[in-house]
């Protein structure tokens, strides 16, 4: 195992049928005024605006409401959250909701008390927070991104044709996060199989990287193994506790540091995919997807060996009298047949993207270095144009 790390997740997790019980417990440390995000209006159609609010009224909170806030975020959203989180003096931001409401409660979060222009200092330019910090908690109801125990906060500015993704340390990361698998199960079909693949991709993103014998990777192919297993019990089942619990759960865990720990990673596929974002606003789990295959196909000679143990692995190809470039493109042909069979969407012109976008996509995606191999502006471009086929 390479690398020199330290390891610290300070995010307290509530999980199962009954976690949302640990609300109350938490809301205890927090002074009386609570910021109350949530996005387009599920939350209240499924009843869990109503069980959350029950909760905060009767610990004695006001709420300040924050609704709204739309899948992929907006820098102008993000102005608005830090006005009302100013003038009402919060003391707690609570997200309710799925990954775009988490990931804004934390842009809110280091972005009300800071001096300059938010969006200059942490997203184009990347700086550390230095101001005071509004402590976020979380209750979970679409699963794919990990924001509820990491300290990514992925903002978008369409003005700039920019989708860019901040990852802030631990004193970012949520307080703490109820994890009710329950409530997930309003969540559209196109919704869930996103968020399947967004796991998926966090983990082939750390995966993919290195050549040192590294227990993270046998970390990451058992959560594969079991997201691969569960997610086709879920399509067909959507409300089988079991399969949807072990998504949740292997979605954290997919993307709270515990598996880039030791490794370069990659991100390459999450790069492209946030400037295809940046450019049609697309579901995010379904830029990934409609992605990976052309770039995995693309890279797999560069990191052949790692190639060949993820089809092995992970995808149980039969190793005996094949060649190793054999044995990895077996793999990737699995994992193809499994996103086709679980529904997700694999050519980004039916995401909205076209010719005429190309060029802006590759210059919009940031060009990483910790994969097989740093893609140049061409590459990217040629990895679109595949995916347009
Ligand atoms: O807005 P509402 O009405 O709540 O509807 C949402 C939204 O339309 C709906 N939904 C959520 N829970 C539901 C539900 N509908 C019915 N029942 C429920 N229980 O689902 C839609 C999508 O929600 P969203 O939060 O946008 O999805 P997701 O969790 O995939 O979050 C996507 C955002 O997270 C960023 C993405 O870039 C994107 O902006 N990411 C954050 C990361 C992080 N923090 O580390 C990493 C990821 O790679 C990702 O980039
Ligand atoms: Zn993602």
């Amino acid at each position: 195992m390479l690398g020199e790390f330290t390891y610290c997740n300070p995010t307290r997790l509530y999980f199962g049928k009954e976690s949302l019980s640990g609300l109350r417990q938490e809301l205890s440390k927090y002074g009386p005024t609570v910021l109350l995000c949530y996005g387009g209006g599920s939350i209240k159609k499924n009843g869990i605006y109503d069980q959350v609010t029950t909760i905060l009224r009767d610990c004695g909170k006001t709420i300040v409401e924050d609704a709204g806030v739309m899948p992929n975020p907006t820098v102008q959203k993000l102005y608005e959250g830090c006005r009302l989180a100013k003038d009402n003096k919060v003391d707690l931001i609570l997200a309710v909701g799925g990954g775009s409401v988490c990931d804004y409660a934390k842009a809110v979060s280091v972005s009300t008390y800071c001096e300059s222009d938010p969006w200059e200092k942490y997203y184009l330019h990347m700086e550390d927070v230095d101001n005071e910090i509004i402590p976020v908690g979380c209750v979970l109801t679409m699963v794919g991104t990990g924001s509820e125990m990491n300290g990514g906060a992925v903002i978008t500015n369409h003005e700039q044709k920019l989708k860019i993704g901040h990852v802030f340390g631990d004193n970012v990361f949520p307080k703490f996060s109820i994890l009710n698998p329950e409530f997930t199960y309003t969540l559209p079909p196109y919704q869930m199989v996103a968020g399947i693949y967004d796991i998926f991709n966090h983990i082939t993103e750390q995966y993919f990287s290195g050549e040192d014998d590294n227990t993270s990777d046998y970390l990451s192919e058992g959560l594969m193994r079991s997201l691969i297993h569960a997610s086709r019990i879920a399509v067909k089942h959507p409300t089988d506790y079991e399969a949807r619990s072990n998504i949740m759960w292997t979605a954290t865990w997919a993307l709270n540091t515990l598996i880039a720990k030791g490794k370069s990673t990659d991100w390459m596929v999450h790069m492209i995919g946030q400037s295809i974002g940046a450019y049609t606003d697309a579901t995010h789990g379904m830029t990934l997807s409609a992605i990976s295959m052309p770039y995995y196909r693309f890279i797999f000679p560069y990191g052949l060996q790692k190639f060949k143990r993820y089809a092995v692995n992970v995808w149980d190809v039969n190793p005996a009298g094949k060649t190793d470039a054999e044995i990895a493109a077996e793999g990737l042909d699995r994992m193809e047949t499994w996103m086709k069979e679980i529904g997700l969407v694999m050519n980004s012109k039916a995401l909205g993207v076209t010719e005429e976008m190309l060029d802006g996509i590759a210059k919009g995606s940031f060009i990483m270095e910790g994969g097989y191999k740093t893609l140049t502006h061409a590459e990217i471009v040629e990895i679109l144009k595949d995916s347009m086929k």
